[in-house]
């Protein structure tokens, strides 16, 4: 990053607009002098993030996310900061000849993990390519998967010898440490040996697109295990991960639609017949973070699981976890209790009008829901009546509501009134206060003081200067880090501006949660010297008690009576404020 000028950033986020390309992701509407929008970075259901046109920043009221254009791209994306920076120099048009560097922080932490996933990764590939992969390859074909899906998908074959990974990895001086906890390695008392015996093995790459996990499926043999996964480590952990969330992330923004499957080779049957926007849970039960992850992907989010029973089971919770991180997603059933890969293999370009023609999910939950009971049996009735109302108590749709309502009033000939009595209310309020800084009667002046103070260094630089001139201290660690950043900028750069500032700060979270902390303030933007004074005088004063403080339990622990008048003396100057600024 500090190869690319200060000066060409700022040209770049200078050249874009933040709302625009905030609305790109997350409809936006205006209000005041902001713009407001459902935050994307946790499970917000009202709009809390507040999109500043003026200031180029966005911060959420409720979470605390700050950031400026690049960082809102980094995070939705999911992308380094040169790339944020390129793609925002495409939409500026201002030439940018950078290579992007993938690599992260986090990556050079796990750098051993990564590399013996990728090492593996390769050696699986090759193996399926050798006359030892014929048989897996005959599988796949019959399972008409060809060599274009693949390599596409990395797909890869573990050998039967349980040695040959094991000691091509152990030539490279991999850490026998490192090899076990990579899951790829098993040590047993034979010695070390690859966990993955011949299997076809189907790579999981991580949402940056790197392989952290393999899903491996018998292909011939008698194992009763149909697939075994690697286990959980620090970079695998399949809760936060999506199969194919790397190659379909683009697809869905262009499209505007997410298809979420179960398995894998649901997801690679989708990709034969050009449906590229599709994610898979895996088959395990969809965590929240996944459904944060699907929620970012696109606004039209579809849940297409296996057409048994336990795919509907699945597709209620899928469904309910997304409800609960404020999306309503739509669901397609397939007959017969087909799965989508062969659902497509039965009926082939007949899944198209499936998507297109996805059911709402209310409909689903009551066709699900009465499954199996009786609408003749009261009770069954009551129950599922009932049913129905929880489940729309989590939707706020009120156009579904109503449609729903009617729905069941048919069914059970109960009143529709009475049925909507049972409701709880929809928060209906599009606009939504912000959530004003709780003024604790315990939040102190001084705290108060340096938040202020730094509240308006962070736009105008006199301020700044006062500060340099006065203060040399903030006592409070997170504003003290925060307002050296800020003289930092201003003395190299001769201005402040925060959305620059941020340019700077993307990887310090903790200080963009405290600019975020200052931006949620809300205080008018002009302001009086007399008011600065103030602040400043406050936190001086603090920091005089402070010094006082220390120097009196100096003075107590000293013996020497000399010793002891000379601290006096000290301490007298600093009341009278003579002491140093
Ligand atoms: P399925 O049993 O539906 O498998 O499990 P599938 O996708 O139809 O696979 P094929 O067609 O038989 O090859 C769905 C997903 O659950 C995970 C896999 O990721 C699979 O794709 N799974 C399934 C396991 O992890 N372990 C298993 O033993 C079975
Ligand atoms: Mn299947």
């Amino acid at each position: 990053m500090s190869m690319i000028e200060q000066e060409v950033i700022n040209n770049i986020r200078n050249g874009v607009d933040i709302v625009d390309i905030i609305s790109n992701y997350i409809p936006l509407i205006p209000r005041g002098k902001n713009y407001f929008g459902v935050c994307p970075f946790h499970d917000d259901k009202n709009p809390s993030m507040s999109v500043s046109k003026d200031k180029q920043i966005y911060t959420c009221f409720s979470c605390g996310a700050t950031g400026n254009v690049f960082k809102f791209m980094m995070d939705y994306e999911h992308i380094s900061f040169p790339e944020s920076l390129k793609r925002c120099a495409d939409i500026a048009g201002i030439p940018l000849n950078i290579s992007i560097n993938k690599e992260s922080n986090y990556a050079n932490k796990y750098s051993e993990l990564y590399e013996i996933y990728d090492l593996g990764y390769k050696f699986y590939q090759n193996n399926i390519n050798t006359i030892n992969g014929k048989e897996a390859k005959d599988y796949l074909k019959s399972r008409q998967i060809n060599d274009e899906m693949i390599k596409h998908f990395g797909i890869g074959l573990a050998l039967d010898d349980c040695k040959i990974l094991t000691n091509l990895l152990i030539k490279k001086k991999y850490d026998s440490k490192h090899l076990i906890q990579s899951g790829l390695v098993i040590k047993n008392e034979y010695g070390l040996s690859d966990i993955f015996k011949d299997r076809i093995m189907f790579p999981i790459e991580d949402i940056n697109g790197r392989v952290v996990g393999f899903s491996g499926r018998i292909y011939r043999g008698d194992d009763m295990a149909k697939y075994i996964n690697t286990k959980e480590t620090d970079i695998f952990k399949k809760g936060e991960l999506l199969y194919n969330f790397n190659r379909a992330k683009e697809e869905c923004r262009l499209s505007g639609q997410v298809i979420v499957m179960e398995g894998q080779m649901d997801v690679i049957r989708a990709y034969s017949i050009g449906v590229k926007n599709v994610v898979a849970t895996l088959g395990t039960a969809v965590t929240k973070q996944q459904a944060l992850l699907i929620k970012k992907m696109a606004k039209e989010i579809i849940i297409c699981f296996d057409g048994d029973i336990a795919g509907a089971k699945g597709t209620m919770a899928c469904a309910n976890e997304l409800i609960d991180v404020g999306v309503i997603p739509k669901v397609i059933r397939l007959e017969d209790n087909l799965d989508p890969d062969d659902y497509i293999k039965k009926h082939g370009n007949k899944f198209l009008s499936k998507i297109n023609n996805p059911m709402n999910v209310m409909d689903f939950k009551l066709s699900y829901l009465k499954h199996n009971i009786d609408l003749n049996d009261s009770e069954d009735m009551a129950k599922y009546v009932n049913t129905i109302i929880e489940e729309l108590n989590k939707i706020d749709d009120e156009i579904l509501r109503e449609i729903t309502i009617k729905k069941i009033s048919e069914e059970s000939k109960l009143d529709i009134e009475f049925l909507k009595s049972k409701l709880s209310p929809v928060p209906n309020d599009i606009v939504i206060p912000i959530k004003k800084e709780k003024i604790s009667v315990k939040e102190n002046k001084y705290q108060k003081a340096q938040k202020y103070l730094i509240f308006y260094m962070l736009r105008n630089k006199d301020v700044i200067k006062i500060y340099n001139k006065k203060i040399t201290y903030m006592p409070t660690e997170k504003y003290r880090y925060l307002a050296y950043e800020i003289g930092l900028f201003y003395k190299e750069n001769g201005y402040i501006d925060i959305a620059d500032l941020i340019s700077s700060l993307t990887d310090n979270e903790d200080l963009l949660k405290v600019i975020g902390e200052l931006e949620s303030l809300n205080l008018k933007d002009e302001y009086t010297l007399d008011e600065i004074d103030d602040y400043i005088n406050t936190i001086k004063e603090f920091n005089i008690n402070y010094q006082i403080k220390r120097l009196e339990e100096k003075m107590r622990k000293e013996d020497d009576a000399l010793e002891k008048a000379k601290i006096a003396d000290e301490i007298i100057k600093l009341k009278k404020g003579e002491s140093n600024d």
